[in-house]
């Protein structure tokens, strides 16, 4: 600690001159250091730096300064995007969920955009108890089916939860599967199934 070998008005002096030039010049050196260091390639083009509005207001905000006018914005806006299944059939197949919820590629420039996407549920969920790797970023999802059961209200708050889980958690840390359009229809179906099937490795 360097810090600490420094006579201490020196060290703060050093502190209040670094902190305000560190708030004031981040943002934009981010934007324009990512803008310089970043290049188009196949189908991960420059366009991905570009904010929507609930990406800005987020970078902006953390969860805890948000204001209530821009969480209660980012909701309406969310929810407005949610498309409930074509059909009003919300379960499709576990196993073919169950493959997407392990599967981490797509939408990359070295991942073949003629493959599906995956969804990689893993790196932030527990899922299957028989899969021991998983990130905990977002809450366990351990017999997610068995504890909530399949109520109207149940699949359609899970579906609008992958569809667009800003619908429900303003500047929550999960992909936006449907709005973004990561996983299909039919994937988000099958995610749906992997989640509540009694017979899915979720509920067992
Ligand atoms: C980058 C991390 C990340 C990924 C990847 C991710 N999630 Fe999430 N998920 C979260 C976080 C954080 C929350 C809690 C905040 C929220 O509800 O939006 C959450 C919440 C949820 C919830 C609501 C939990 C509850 O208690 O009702 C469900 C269901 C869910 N995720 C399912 C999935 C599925 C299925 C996938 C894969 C298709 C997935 N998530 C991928 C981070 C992630």
């Amino acid at each position: 600690m360097i810090s600490l070998r420094l006579p201490g008005v020196l060290a703060a002096s050093l502190l209040a001159v670094s902190l305000p030039l560190y708030a004031a010049e981040t943002a934009p050196d981010a934007a324009a250091a990512m803008q310089r260091s970043f290049e188009a390639k196949k189908q991960a083009g420059m366009d991905r730096l570009q904010q929507d509005e609930v990406q800005t207001l987020c970078t902006r905000y953390t969860t805890a300064t948000l204001p209530a006018e821009a969480a209660s914005r980012i909701q309406q806006a969310s929810l407005a995007t949610v498309k409930p299944p074509s059909d009003g059939q919300y379960l499709g197949d576990y196993k073919a969920g169950e493959k997407i919820a392990q599967t981490g590629t797509g939408l990359q420039s070295s991942d073949d955009p003629a493959k599906p996407n995956g969804g990689n549920c893993y790196a932030c969920h527990q899922l299957a108890s028989s899969e021991l790797a998983y990130g905990t970023l977002g809450p366990s999802l351990q017999h997610y089916g068995k504890l909530r059961g399949q109520s109207p209200e149940m699949l359609a708050l899970a579906w609008r939860k992958l569809y667009n889980a800003q619908a429900d958690v303003p500047c929550s840390n999960m992909p936006r599967f449907g709005h973004q359009k990561i996983l299909t229809e039919q994937q988000l179906k099958d995610v749906m199934a992997f989640l509540f099937d009694p017979a899915s490795p979720v509920n067992q």
